[in-house]
Parts: C-alpha cells; sequence; structure tokens
C-alpha cells in the first residue's frame, strides 16, 4: 500500500535538515498546495568529475514530499552531475511504487528541486541563488520562480508604466 510505503519511509527520514556547508541548494514551492522543498548538494571531485557527495533536504510539506525527498538524496550519493540531472520524479519516487495522481506534483518537486541545485549552484558554494532560493514560499512566489502551471506572475508596476 502506498500509504504504508510513505509511513515507513518518514518513520526514518534519511539525510533531513539543512547542510551549512552545501555547495549547490535548490528550492521549489507549490502555488497549489503551499509546500516546499529545498535540496543541499555537496559535491567532489573524482576523475575530474564533479560527483554528489552527499545530499540533504529540508521539506515545509506534505509527507509523500519527505518520503520522496528521502529517497532521492540517498540515490543521489556517487552519482555524477549528468546522472544526477537525468534522474526523473518517477525514479526518485520509485520505492513507493506508483504515486497516486493527488501526489504526483509531491516527486516533482523533489526533480525541481534538485534540477534548480544543479542548473544554479554548481559553481555557487552554498549561496542562495537569487530567483531559486528564497527563505519562504512567498519569496519564490513574488520571484516568479518556484511556480507552474496555475499561476501567472504579474508585474503590477510593469503594468502601470505600459499604461502610461
Ligand atoms: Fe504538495 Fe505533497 S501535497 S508537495
Amino acid at each position: 500500500m502506498f500509504e504504508d510505503k510513505v509511513k515507513a519511509a518518514i518513520a526514518n527520514p534519511q539525510n533531513m535538515g539543512e547542510m551549512a556547508d552545501a555547495d549547490a541548494i535548490g528550492t521549489v514551492g507549490s502555488a497549489d498546495c503551499g509546500d516546499m522543498v529545498r535540496l543541499f548538494l555537496k559535491f567532489s571531485e573524482k576523475d575530474g568529475k564533479k560527483i554528489i557527495d552527499r545530499a540533504s533536504f529540508q521539506s515545509f510539506g506534505c509527507q509523500t514530499a519527505i518520503a520522496v525527498a528521502s529517497m532521492a538524496t540517498e540515490m543521489l550519493k556517487g552519482k555524477s552531475l549528468d546522472e544526477a540531472q537525468q534522474l526523473s520524479a518517477e525514479q526518485m519516487s520509485s520505492g513507493l511504487g506508483a504515486l497516486p495522481p493527488m501526489k504526483i506534483h509531491c516527486g516533482q518537486m523533489v526533480e525541481g528541486a534538485l534540477r534548480a541545485a544543479i542548473e544554479g549552484g554548481a559553481d555557487t558554494p552554498a549561496e542562495p541563488r537569487a530567483g531559486t532560493d528564497h527563505g519562504a514560499l512567498a519569496g519564490s512566489l513574488n520571484a516568479g520562480t518556484a511556480v507552474s502551471g496555475k499561476i501567472k506572475i504579474v508585474d503590477l508596476i510593469e503594468t502601470e508604466t505600459e499604461k502610461s
């Protein structure tokens, strides 16, 4: 059962918590459910390639997101950035079986946080990246970066300027 697998995963979540010495950080929020996932990556070098040495996460959200993030951070250890970038939400949540339709976005948030970390933070040690890493979902929404789909961010000042 899906619920039992989620319960088992969150009973002992792996790699939960902020990583003070992270090399990359990615944050994604969902405007629909109000949840947010932040992923931290620490890199090392192997044969001239950047390898994910450690990964951790913070989740201000539902149990499914915590379960997927926990599994994903385990899965990411030892992967090159190219390999990590190939990982889909389905692969990261495979330990839970197929996600119910209402929970698919939970896995997608983890995938989004991973992509944000890899694309935005690979060469930026522990610096929150403008536009992708904010202290709160509201900050992400205001920046217009963490939301996909149903919300259109309109800059009111620009709109007023356009009118005049
Ligand atoms: Fe939104 Fe799970 S319900 S992340």
